[in-house]
Parts: C-alpha cells; sequence; structure tokens
C-alpha cells in the first residue's frame, strides 16, 4: 500500500525563524501533508532543527554561550511556535540525537566499504585573529562571477553560483571583520559524486517526473552537465558527530552530511521500528520540500548518499524547491531588520491569517514580493469578503429563515456543476503539489456562492409573498449552505481553525470522502451564534506589522 513520507528542510537554530523559513518549505509541506491525511492517506510529516553548522558555533562565540544551550533554547522556542502556527508534525525533532548519530554512522561506514568516500586536499581559510577555520559561510568578499561584494564563501546570494571560499576576491572573516586570513592544507573525507554521477543523472531523469519543481529539475541537470565533484562530508569544526576514521577523529562531520541523513534520524527518534517500514518500503513515496538554495544538496548530495551507501533506503520521489519570498524587494534578513520572524508575526494575526496569506503568495515560479498589497488581497479580499463575507450571510439567512435547520430545497444543477469543478481543480492541484492553484480554487468555490447571493438577492426573495419566490430562496441557499460545507473541507489544510469552526456546524470532519456528500434538508444545523469568521486588517495590526518590520512597507 503506497504510503507518505512528506518532510520539510531542517531549519538552521541560531536564531527564531523568519516568515521566509516558514513559506519557503514548513508551511508548504505542512498544508500538503494535511490534504493527503484528510485523503485518507499512510503519510507521516518529518521536519525537526538542524543543531550543528558553523552559523550556530559562531552564534554561539558571540553570544557567549555553547552551541548546545543555543540549539538548545532555540529548538523549545520554534517547535512551540510552530503548534501555534498549527503545523502538525508526526515529529519535530532534531539533528543532534543518539538516533541521528546511529544512522549517520551507519551510512558513513557502508559509504566507506563501498568505496564512495575519498579524500581532498583543501586550502581552508584561517582567521589569524580568531585562531581558528572559518566556514565557507563566514568568509565574505567580491562574487567572481557577479562582483557582488558581499559574496559567502559557499555560495553568491546574488547570482546564486556556488563558490569556494578561495574563489573570493579581497576576502574578510565576518566574526572579527578583519582581512587577516591564511589558507591553510587539510585533507577532508568526500563524497565521490564523480563515481556516483551516472547513477544520480539517472535517478533524476527517473525521478523528476513526478511533481518535482521546475527550478530543483532545471538545477540538477545543470550541475550534472557541468560534471560533479567530490563533495567534502568533513569539517574542522566543535559541535557534530565525530568521525569515526582514523586520521580524522579530530574532524566533525559537515552538517549538509548529517542534516539530510537526520530526515531518517529525527524519524527514529519518533519511532525506530515504524523508521524502517516508512524509509524503507517499497512503495513508500518521499516527498520533500524546501527553498531554492537547498537544491543542490537534495537533488545531487542526498541521493548520492543514499544511493553510495546502498542501505535499502528509499529515494526522494518528489523534490518541490520555492523561490525566494522577499520583504518589499529585499531578502529576509533578521540581522538587517528586514521581515517579520514568526514569534512577531503571530503576536500580530492568528495562525490561519498568515496560512492563508503566504499560502496565496506561494513563491512557486519566481521570487515574489511580501507587499502590505499583497496581504491586504488575501486577507481582506479573498479570505475576508469572498470567504468569510459568504459563510457569514448564508449562515445568518438561514438562522432567520428556515430556524437554523438546512433547507428543504434542491441544488440548483448549475452550482452542482461547480462545486464539482471547483473540486476537482483543488485535487488535481494537490496532485500536481500546486499549492497555491488549490487555494485558489476554494477562493473560487466561494465566488461561485457570492455570485450565486449577489444574482439572485435571496434576502428580497424572503420578503416575497409570492411561494415561486419561497421556493427559488430555498433552493438558493440549500445551494449556498451546501458550498458553505464543502469550504469548511477544503480549507482544512489552509486554514485548520476556520474549518473546525465551519464544520462544527455541520458536526462534520474534513476528510476528502464528505466532499461529494450533499446535504440532508432539514438537518438541524449547530449556528447557536453566527459570528464573523474573518475580520479585514486593522490600522493597529497593519502598524503593528510595520513597527516589527523595522522597515515601512509600502501603502
Ligand atoms: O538551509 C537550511 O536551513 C538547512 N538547515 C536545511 C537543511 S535541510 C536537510 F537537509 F536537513
Ligand atoms: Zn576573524
Amino acid at each position: 500500500m503506497v504510503r507518505y513520507i512528506v518532510t520539510s528542510a531542517l531549519p538552521y537554530v541560531q536564531g527564531i525563524i523568519h516568515l521566509g523559513n516558514l513559506i519557503g518549505s514548513i508551511l508548504p509541506a505542512d498544508i500538503y501533508y494535511k490534504y493527503l491525511r484528510m485523503c485518507g492517506e499512510d503519510a507521516i510529516f518529518i521536519c525537526g532543527s538542524d543543531e550543528h553548522g558553523a552559523a550556530i558555533e559562531l552564534k554561539a562565540i558571540k553570544e557567549k554561550t555553547t552551541p548546545e544551550a543555543l540549539a538548545e533554547g532555540n529548538h523549545q522556542q520554534i517547535k512551540k511556535l510552530l503548534e501555534q502556527y498549527e503545523c502538525t508534525f508526526t515529529i519535530y525533532g532534531r539533528t543532534h540525537t543518539e538516533q541521528n548519530k546511529g544512522v549517520v554512522y551507519e551510512i558513513f561506514e557502508s559509504l566507506y566499504r563501498n568505496g564512495n568516500i575519498t579524500k581532498v586536499e583543501s586550502e581552508l581559510p584561517y582567521c589569524n585573529t580568531d585562531k581558528r577555520f572559518i566556514s565557507d559561510r563566514f568568509i565574505e568578499g567580491k562574487c567572481p562571477v557577479c562582483g557582488y561584494v558581499q559574496a559567502r564563501g559557499d555560495q553568491c546570494d546574488s547570482c546564486g553560483n556556488l563558490l569556494e571560499p578561495k574563489e573570493l576576491i579581497d576576502p574578510y572573516c565576518t566574526i572579527c571583520g578583519k582581512k587577516d586570513i591564511t589558507f591553510k592544507k587539510t585533507t577532508n573525507l568526500a563524497l565521490d559524486l564523480v563515481k556516483l554521477q551516472p547513477k544520480i543523472k539517472e535517478f533524476i531523469e527517473a525521478s523528476s517526473t513526478n511533481g518535482w519543481s521546475k527550478n530543483a529539475v532545471h538545477h540538477s541537470l545543470g550541475y550534472i552537465k557541468r560534471g560533479l565533484r567530490p563533495r567534502e562530508i568533513t569539517r574542522d569544526l566543535k559541535y557534530g558527530f565525530p568521525v569515526p576514521l582514523d586520521g580524522f577523529k579530530d574532524k566533525l562531520f559537515y552538517v549538509w552530511f548529517d542534516a539530510p541523513i537526520a530526515y531518517i534520524g529525527i524519524t527514529k527518534e519518533w519511532d525506530a521500528k515504524k523508521a524502517d517500514d516508512y524509509w524503507k518500503g517499497k512503495d513508500t513515496r518521499l516527498v520533500q520540500f524546501m527553498g531554492k538554495d537547498n537544491i543542490e544538496p537534495h537533488t545531487l548530495i542526498w541521493p548520492g548518499i543514499l544511493i553510495g551507501s546502498n542501505l535499502g533506503y528509499i529515494l526522494p520521489r518528489t523534490i518541490y524547491a520555492y523561490e525566494y519570498l522577499n520583504w518589499e524587494g529585499e531578502k529576509f534578513s533578521k540581522s538587517r531588520g528586514v521581515g517579520l520572524d514568526i514569534r512577531e508575526a503571530i503576536e500580530i494575526l492568528p495562525a490561519d491569517y498568515w496560512r492563508f496569506a503566504l499560502a496565496s503568495m506561494l513563491p512557486q515560479s519566481a521570487d515574489t514580493d511580501f507587499t502590505l498589497e499583497s496581504l491586504k488581497q488575501a486577507i481582506d479580499n479573498d479570505m475576508n469578503n469572498v470567504i468569510g463575507n459568504f459563510i457569514n450571510r448564508t449562515l445568518t439567512l438561514i438562522k432567520s429563515n428556515f430556524e437554523g435547520s438546512v433547507p428543504k430545497g434542491k441544488l440548483i444543477s448549475e452550482i452542482g456543476t461547480q462545486i464539482e469543478e471547483k473540486t476537482a481543480k483543488y485535487q488535481v492541484n494537490f496532485e500536481r503539489i500546486d499549492i497555491r492553484e488549490a487555494l485558489r480554487s476554494v477562493v473560487e468555490l466561494a465566488g461561485v456562492g457570492n455570485t450565486l447571493m449577489s444574482s439572485t438577492e435571496p434576502w428580497k426573495l424572503a420578503k416575497s409573498a409570492d411561494p415561486a419566490d419561497r421556493e427559488k430562496m430555498t433552493d438558493i441557499l440549500y445551494s449556498c449552505i451546501n458550498i458553505v460545507y464543502k469550504l469548511g473541507i477544503l480549507l482544512h489544510p489552509f486554514t485548520p481553525s476556520a474549518s473546525a469552526e465551519i464544520l462544527k456546524t455541520f458536526k462534520s470532519e474534513a476528510k476528502m470522502e464528505f466532499v461529494d456528500r450533499i446535504l440532508e434538508s432539514g438537518m438541524k444545523l449547530d449556528i447557536e451564534k453566527v459570528a464573523p469568521l474573518f475580520h479585514k486588517l486593522t490600522e493597529e495590526e497593519i502598524n503593528k506589522i510595520e513597527q516589527h518590520s523595522g522597515k515601512r512597507v509600502s501603502r
């Protein structure tokens, strides 16, 4: 039987993550997972904190604490916050666990035995002021490709090219800001991607038709075309898993080795036995969500690790990478005060609002700008006016005209067809992981209801003495309440609280199998009090968004 493992890229925990991280992988993964569960699929949703890496070590130095303590504190906070956003992970685990260490060692030893580990000598930047090797991310300089002056040693944020620290022009250390850097020779272990390339290519060609995002296919094939190089998997850092091989015991595994493996490690942290069932099941579909800066590690290195270790762990079926959500044209950056972090955001608006707005802005094919205009379009217009007001009007009219019971009418056939069409579109969009369009179909369905209301004005028909008008009004409201019921179901992956609130009216739950159900006439609805489902953004909320962002958003 088909089963699913849905993963979201594991966020680093040197600080509280921002809305860009949420939209870039956790939220779409959660929405997709909720959809699968609603369809009755056997699925698990795995995510957690990526605790290792240079960033957290350096942040710990700056905050005069240890990486362990910093990771622990931030992990707990992020986990709680993500619960507030109603993300329903099977487990929100972490990378620095005994379970993950076990899988990392198992995989490493197998890669080594299978001859897929090689040694590479490299010259790494050493800061003479800080007296330590500085990681690729913490050396900056001018990009040799595009000339951007703040390119990092691993990648240029401006042109996106992957870089080696040595390629940077005029480099400086970002911990101390000084240019007193020497390149020292050191030998690291590397995954032999040259040897593994033919199999990785085969994997990409066979798998990328299964709903991969275009950018993931395009970038991966580009890398393959240019030819893969061995990829280092060890580093001179202090926090992480020590390398269990003579000659390398003073080194640690590189974060990009143990982080993807942690998808398995975290599943083991949840349940060791079930982890094997899912990860080694031949019918398991592994669907992975991430931001576009995570493409190469997921489409080349991670499959290389899985293929090269040959331990029976399944390969990804779908790799979906999002472009960036920018904040008014600039990259989200808490350190530069651009954008909101997830704690600030949830203090301003409830989870449903952010989930809805961000899902409607999902950067699926190009970088997308978060603007106050787009937030208003999503919340004031689509969520409040189109969906919320329609539901509210329908329930109010039913309460006053039918004593809170489903009207004894017929489904207007044209409306029945539209419901079917929009529901089918919703499903097709989810199947192809076009989450933004799936949400669009929900808004369109509410639009069908609104058009019906405004073109027929049932509140006027209700006042008519003519029984034909009364009958017409009954059919209209019967059709509308059926739309409301579908909206309750279809909204579940996007706005779980509002969905539950709507479905409470029908004493029902969010299951796709109910979507074809036509409500029984006369059924008593739970509408003691009809309250608006949503509200428009208030002046106060807008001001808070502006204050917290550290930058005024345009009006
Ligand atoms: O880019 C990031 O935030 C990484 N921590 C993502 C890791 S994803 C996975 F491989 F663990
Ligand atoms: Zn320095």
